[in-house]
């Protein structure tokens, strides 16, 4: 199937890269930071990025809610809705770190639907504008980078996998994710944390990494990357295996094959069981002196 014959895909798909180009622009520029709280980040790139997205929405899809991180909320009640991430990954690009894009993802809400009950996800598209990258996919139809059929990896087991995985800007001190990230360094051939959920999941939807999970998304950084990710052939759950809610606050997208060891793995960290020991500071010091005496 061609991306012209995609029901949304090629609107959005004009309209990501509109935004990505605006974000190119902000970022050759330099843009200063403002604090929305602890090290939670905004700049004017983040705002213009949303305005331009939903305006422009506005006319491609009149009917259509709008639901971004910047604070739109437009047409809530209409049957489908837009999550908006109008820039992911604000701390690499006020830090001049080349790794962001615009995230939109599509919910389809029946009539009747209860508020706080999740719809279907429908179409995605993520543009990552340093690369020129667009990532698209709609619900049965399949997923494509740049047009081309986009598959997760085939990789079995995760000690052979490069996953990824975030950690948040508000209450950091709440987060036990430093314990997820050890744990999973150890087992596998590393754990990446490049500053941008979305790409993480367009990653593992293109099998560049066999696994993301992250405590405490919103439904404006996960929307897009999910249906990815299922329409690429991989799987995306909570950590204990159950369907992924977009309000959960919990996700782990994997390409299928080590999802089941990856929440196996979870159990025993929440557990605090089987967890690979680290040195006392004497085994320590007795390591060192060991290879200093082989020297
Ligand atoms: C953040 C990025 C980051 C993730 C944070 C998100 P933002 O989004 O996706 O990778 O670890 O949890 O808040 O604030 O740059 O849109
Ligand atoms: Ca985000
Ligand atoms: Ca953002």
């Amino acid at each position: 199937m061609s991306a012209a014959e995609l029901t949304w895909v090629p609107k959005a798909a004009v309209i990501a890269r509109e935004a990505g180009a605006r974000l190119r622009e902000f970022f050759a520029q330099g843009v200063e930071a403002e604090y929305k709280g602890d090290v939670d980040i905004v700049t004017v790139a983040d705002r213009t990025s949303e305005k331009l997205i939903r305006e422009r929405l506005a006319d491609a899809f009149p009917e259509h809610g709008v639901y971004g991180e910047e604070g739109t909320r437009e047409r809530m009640q209409g049957e489908y809705r837009w999550y908006v991430d109008p820039l992911d990954g604000t701390t690499n690009f006020a830090h001049g770190f080349p790794q962001f894009c615009v995230s939109m993802g599509l919910e389809h809400r029946p009539a009747g639907i209860a508020p706080e009950a999740d719809g279907t996800i429908v179409a995605g598209v993520i543009y990552d504008p340093m690369r020129d990258e667009l990532y698209t996919a709609e619900r049965g139809r399949g997923a494509w980078l740049n047009g081309k059929p986009a598959r997760v990896s085939r990789v079995p087991d995760l000690a052979e996998s490069l996953v990824s995985t975030g950690f948040p800007s508000r209450k950091r001190h709440d987060s036990p994710n430093v314990h997820f990230y050890h744990e999973f360094t150890l087992r596998s051939h590393g754990v990446r944390r490049a500053g941008s959920a979305a790409l993480d999941l367009a990653y593992v939807a293109t099998g560049r990494l066999e696994a993301f999970w992250e405590f405490n998304l919103n439904p404006w950084d996960t929307a897009a990357g999910i249906l990815l990710v299922q329409e690429a052939g991989g799987l995306v759950t909570d950590f204990a295996s159950g369907p992924f809610q977009l309000n959960s606050r919990e996700v782990l997208a994997t390409n299928g094959k080590i999802h089941a060891e990856m929440v196996e793995l979870f159990k025993d960290l929440f557990a605090g069981r089987n967890l690979t020991p680290i040195p006392t500071p004497q085994e320590f010091a007795q390591r060192r002196a060991e290879r200093e005496a082989a020297k």
